[in-house]
């Protein structure tokens, strides 16, 4: 089986699909990988280092794809790249099927498999394949690290003959996989962390980290069967908001991560608590692509709102992206072993097996 993967547009991705480390493992179970030239070097991989490992770079695209049965990638490729793709050969990626229908129904149409990795199901056995887990916790941890960095005061207490520092208050708006790690990164440098999300079942969990979980009163729990976060209701949405504006006078760093999959983001930071928060806060939102947490957040801007910043990236992972390469070359590894007939020796799209059939796009 050959498995193939393409440079991304390096202007808005900068991760990849496949690292030497995870080469190695697709060519020790007798896979064949087929990449473009100066597939990893800004990521410092040089393709020497994928040559010595046997696997075979091509300096034209068309080659790189000819004969490939599976091509992996991080977004969907281009218009010049996707024409490439012929009849029965698989792309895994993560595509954004919402957005880009038109172009993923043509290649369907082409009989072309598609697997877009954001619609796998939180179960168990897809732990070790679920991007969103492994990006999301890096994001989580990331965002920390840059409104730590905006801010301009130290963040634990500090205590000194010339006097005390008081240690920073966060806030962690959404309590999912990237707020848990950014409770837990926030905690290990020393703040006093404050959280809430509409799941009560996050509330152990935030507890379980030493943050405290901020209750709105009253609240029905917002869980889908699946786990994920309902919309809230008017009167949720009310109550939640007195509960924040109290609290958002005392906090000094917030981090937003509350999503609806599918939706736009709830704007949960409105107008009047920012202008009632201490100048020289921050404010990262990490729901930024999906329209902000904030009633102010611009994409890859830092907004300035009566000396509050709000500050938010379009891909906050292009910021660590050897750790996010890394855990994503991973997750498509253990995806396609899964997707791999060991006996038979080529892709089995079964559709009884519930991680397939929830990812496939038909
Ligand atoms: P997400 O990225 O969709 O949302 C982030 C957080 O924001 C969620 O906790 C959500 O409840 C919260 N939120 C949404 N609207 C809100 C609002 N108006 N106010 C406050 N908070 C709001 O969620 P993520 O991180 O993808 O996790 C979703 C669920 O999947 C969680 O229950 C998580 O524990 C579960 N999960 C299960 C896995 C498994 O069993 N394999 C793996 C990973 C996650």
């Amino acid at each position: 089986m050959i498995i193939a993967s393409l440079s991304e547009n390096l202007n808005i991705e900068k991760r990849i699909s496949i690292t030497p480390e995870i080469a190695k493992k697709y060519i020790s179970m007798g896979f064949e990988i087929k990449l473009i030239v100066n597939y990893g070097k800004h990521l410092g991989f040089d393709d020497k280092e994928y040559l010595d490992l046997g696997v075979k770079l091509f300096s034209n695209e068309k080659e790189v794809v000819n004969k490939a049965d599976i091509i992996v990638q991080l977004n969907l490729p281009g218009n010049d790249q996707t024409t490439l793709l012929q009849q029965n050969q698989t792309l895994i990626g993560v595509l954004n099927p919402y957005e880009n229908k038109n172009k993923i129904d043509e290649m369907v149409k082409k009989n072309i498999n598609i697997f877009s990795l954001e619609l796998l199901p939180r179960i168990t056995r897809a732990q070790s394949m679920d991007i969103l887990s492994s990006q999301a916790n890096l994001a989580g941890y990331k965002a920390v690290i840059e409104s730590f960095a905006t801010f301009e005061k130290a963040i634990p207490m500090m205590m000194t003959a010339a006097g005390t520092i008081p240690a920073a208050k966060v806030l962690v708006v959404g309590a999912g996989v990237a707020g848990l790690q950014a409770i837990a990164t926030a905690k290990r440098m020393g703040a006093i962390v404050f959280a809430t999300d509409v799941r009560m079942a996050s509330k152990e969990q935030v507890e379980s980290l030493g943050g405290k979980f901020l209750v709105v009163e009253g609240a029905e729990n917002l869980e889908t069967e699946g786990g994920y976060a309902k919309e809230a209701s008017d009167d949720f949405k009310r109550k939640q908001e007195e509960l924040l504006g109290e609290t958002l006078k005392k906090i000094d760093i917030v981090i937003c991560t509350a999503l609806i999959p599918g939706k736009k983001a709830p704007v949960i930071i409105k107008d009047s608590m920012i202008n009632n928060m201490m100048p020289g806060s921050v404010i990262y939102d990490l729901a930024a692509i999906q329209g902000g947490n904030t009633a102010f957040t611009e994409v890859d801007k830092i907004i300035e709102k009566n000396g509050v910043k709000i500050m938010g990236e379009k891909n906050i992972l292009n910021k660590l992206p050897k750790s996010s390469s890394s855990l994503y070359a991973k997750n498509v590894f253990n995806f396609i072993v899964n997707l791999f007939d060991k006996e038979k020796k080529k892709i089995n799209i079964n559709l009884e097996d519930e991680i397939i059939a929830k990812t496939i796009i038909k």
